[in-house]
């Protein structure tokens, strides 16, 4: 059979048309990829990655050439978000139906997940005000703020706002899809609930409170994770709430760096979004994601 493109020397095809590679040190003879797989059409990878749409995704705004990498991050971490909120309405949908073992292993999915997102940070954590002046202007009023997938991942840990759909109006899908998380219980819900059914004193406000609301600390809460901790530290709700901490704690890592790379690319200068950006952004990291997880432990 003809070669479509010339093959390095060390590179044979047997009668079959299998390309091979002679390995020197052994002398035997290891199969190659086979080069004919998606000759003629797309290749199975493209059709499963679609990696050309994926990859031709990138138009930077400016002729900066650190701007594309600032592009890529983001769009990196979009992806990210996706994956996380895929784990957390698995794990959701699990606890609705009492099965640990799914949710827990989507939880633990997801804080791999938000290492690997956190650690996205590298390359735009330690920009200049200077590098990054170089194609800020280019943004305009476009802003991380404005990601709907950031805000789905935010209403799963129950930090709910009807008043962050505004910015959505415009795009029907990403509205849609917010109205209902927002509408959803959370993550956190669906947790408050699980330990009702297993008989711990939630109390009825909280279990049927208006799920469109940000979830609020309660005091009952707390008192109950504190009973959970200082039981048999083996059970499967002391698991579950230590896979919830190192969500919680993961998030909370995330909204830092995010403060630390902005606090040194721009100082205190306002938001491309409109905020008042360094100070809100302090705000916003100030807030702990599943907070009775970590006020119980003074009771413990
Ligand atoms: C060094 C680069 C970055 C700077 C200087 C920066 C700056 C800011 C600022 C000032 C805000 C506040 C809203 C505003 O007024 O714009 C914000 C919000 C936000 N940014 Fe960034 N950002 C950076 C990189 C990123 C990246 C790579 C992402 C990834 C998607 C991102 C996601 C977000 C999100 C989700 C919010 C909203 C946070 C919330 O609602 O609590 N940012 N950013």
């Amino acid at each position: 059979m003809s070669q479509p493109f010339p093959l390095s020397p060390a590179v044979a095809e047997d009668s079959g048309g299998n390309v091979s590679r002679e390995t020197p040190a052994a002398g035997v003879a290891v199969a190659a990829p086979d080069l004919r797989i998606g000759s003629t059409t797309t290749t199975p990878y493209e059709d499963y990655v679609q990696a050309s749409v994926l990859t031709h995704l990138q138009h930077p705004l400016s002729d900066d050439p650190g701007e594309m990498v600032f592009l890529v991050t983001t769009q990196v971490m979009e992806l990210w978000f996706t994956a996380i909120v895929h784990e957390w309405c698995t794990a959701a949908e699990a606890l609705r139906s009492d099965d640990l073992t799914v949710a827990m292993d989507a939880l633990r999915r997801s804080t791999y997940e938000l290492e690997a997102l956190n650690a996205a940070w590298k390359p735009l954590a330690r920009l200049t005000p200077e590098q990054f002046n170089a194609y800020r202007s280019a943004l305009g009023e476009g802003s991380g703020f404005q990601s709907a997938m950031y805000r789905r991942l935010e209403f799963l840990l129950g930090e709910k706002s009807a008043a962050m759909l505004v910015p959505h109006r415009g795009a029907p899908r990403e509205y849609a899809e917010l109205e209902q998380a927002l509408q959803e219980p959370s993550l956190w819900d669906e947790v408050l609930r699980l330990l009702a059914r297993r008989g711990y004193a939630v109390p009825e406000a909280i279990l049927r409170r208006d799920l469109a609301l940000r979830y609020e600390s309660d005091p009952d809460v707390e008192a109950v994770w504190a009973e959970i901790y200082a039981g048999p530290q083996e059970s499967e709700l002391v698991r579950l709430g230590e896979a919830l901490t190192d969500v919680g704690e993961l998030v909370w890592r995330w909204r830092n760096d995010h403060l630390v790379a902005t606090r040194r690319a721009m100082g205190s200068k306002m938001g491309t979004g409109g905020s008042a950006g360094v100070a809100w952004l302090e705000k916003r990291a100030r807030k702990n994601v599943f907070p009775e997880l970590w006020t119980a432990r003074s009771h413990v």
